[in-house]
C-alpha cells in the first residue's frame, strides 16, 4: 500500500478520504496521516484528532509518505507552507498531488524543475476545473503543439452572468450565488477575475510553455459590469462571459461579448468549459468546475495516473 500524507482536511479532504475508502483496493493507497492548521494526526480516522504539533516538513520526515496530497486553503501571498512542503517531498522521494492552485500559480517553473531533478511526479488536475479533465486532458493530446487555449474557468462569475442575462442585477445575482453556496462569503477573488487568472496561469505554463506568474498579465473581472451591458449584448444576440485566453503572444482574463455560434455561448450557470486548439485539431470539454467531491475525484484521478504509470 502507498502511504499518503494529506495536507488539509476540509470539504475536499473529507470527500477525498471517502472516495479513497471506496476505491482503496484499486488505488492501493492508504492515509498515513493528516496535517492541518490544528496539528498532525497520525493514522486514519474520519474525525480529525491531533496527535502532535508539527510543521508539514516535519510531518514528511516523520511519516515518509509516498504521496503528499495538498488540499489546503490557497495562500496567494507566497504559496506557503505548501510550496516548501512540495520541494521537500520531492527530495524525500515522494510524489505530490494538489487541488491547491496557489503554489503553481506563483512558482510553476520552480516546482516543475525540482520534481524533474528529483525524478518525481506532480498531479494537479484539481487546480483547474476540479474533476473535469483539463490538465489531464492535455496529457492525452501528446506531441501536437498547442496554439491557443480559451475557456470559462470560474463557476461563480459564470453563474452571476447567467442570472444577469435572465434580467437580475449584479447584487441580486451575487446574493443568489451566495444563497446556493456557489459564492464564498468574501467572493472578491472570483469577481475580480483572480481565480480564473490563477487557473489560466497554470494552463498557460503547462500547455503553451508560457513562463508566466499570476499578476504578470491583464486580468479584468465582472465586478463593475452593469445589467445594461449584459442586456445590450443580449439585444445583439450575444452573451457576456468571463473569458480566459492564452496563445503564444497574448494572455488575459476579461469579460467579452460572444455570439451564438461560439461554443462557449451555451456554457451557463456554474458549468466550466475549456477549448484547446493544437496544430491538429480543436478539442473542447465542459463540466463542473467546483464542488468538494469533484475536486476530490480530481486528486483520485491523479493518484490513479501516478500509480498506473510508474
Ligand atoms: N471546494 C471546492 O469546490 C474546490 C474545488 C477545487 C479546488 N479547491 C481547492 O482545494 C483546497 C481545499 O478546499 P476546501 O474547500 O476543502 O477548503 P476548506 O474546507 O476551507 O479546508 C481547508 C483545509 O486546509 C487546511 N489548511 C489551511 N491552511 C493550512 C496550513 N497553513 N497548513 C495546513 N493546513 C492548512 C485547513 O485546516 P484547519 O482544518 O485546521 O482549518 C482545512 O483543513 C483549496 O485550495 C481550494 O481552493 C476546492
Amino acid at each position: 500500500m502507498r502511504k499518503l500524507l494529506l495536507i488539509g482536511y476540509g470539504n475536499v479532504g473529507k470527500a477525498f478520504r471517502n472516495l479513497l475508502y471506496k476505491w482503496e483496493d484499486d488505488l492501493k493507497a492508504e492515509v498515513a496521516g493528516v496535517i492541518t492548521r490544528r496539528g498532525l494526526m497520525i493514522g486514519n480516522s474520519p474525525e480529525f484528532r491531533k496527535d502532535a504539533d508539527a510543521s508539514i516538513v516535519e510531518a514528511i520526515d516523520k511519516l515518509k509518505p509516498d504521496v503528499l496530497i495538498d488540499m489546503a486553503s490557497a495562500n496567494y501571498r507566497d504559496g506557503e507552507p505548501s510550496l516548501s512542503a512540495y520541494l521537500h517531498a520531492f527530495e524525500m522521494g515522494a510524489d505530490v498531488i494538489t487541488t491547491n492552485k496557489a503554489p503553481l500559480a506563483i512558482r510553476y517553473s520552480e516546482i516543475m524543475e525540482k520534481a524533474k531533478k528529483e525524478g518525481r511526479r506532480i498531479g494537479f488536475q484539481g487546480t483547474v476545473m476540479s474533476g473535469t479533465p483539463s490538465v489531464n486532458l492535455y496529457k492525452v493530446l501528446p506531441l501536437a503543439k498547442v496554439k491557443k487555449i480559451r475557456g470559462i474557468l470560474n463557476g461563480t462569475t459564470n453563474f452571476i452572468l447567467t442570472e444577469m442575462y435572465k434580467g437580475r442585477d449584479f447584487s441580486e445575482a451575487l446574493n443568489e450565488a451566495k444563497r446556493l453556496g456557489y459564492a464564498e462569503e468574501d467572493p472578491t477573488i472570483d469577481l475580480n477575475g483572480f481565480d480564473a487568472g490563477a487557473k489560466l496561469t497554470i494552463l498557460a505554463n503547462l500547455m503553451l510553455c508560457r513562463r508566466v506568474k499570476i499578476g504578470e498579465f491583464p486580468i479584468k473581472g465582472i465586478e463593475n459590469l452593469k445589467l445594461d451591458d449584459v442586456e445590450g449584448a443580449k439585444k445583439r444576440g450575444s452573451k457576456v462571459k468571463l473569458i480566459a485566453y492564452a496563445d503564444e503572444k497574448e494572455i488575459a482574463v476579461r469579460p467579452m461579448e460572444i455570439d451564438v455560434n461560439d461554443p462557449l455561448f451555451s456554457i451557463d450557470g456554474v458549468e466550466n468549459s475549456l477549448e484547446i486548439t493544437n496544430e491538429i485539431q480543436r478539442v473542447s470539454i465542459r463540466g463542473p468546475g467546483a464542488g468538494p467531491e469533484t475536486a476530490a475525484y480530481a486528486a483520485i484521478s491523479d493518484l490513479f495516473i501516478i500509480n498506473g504509470t510508474k
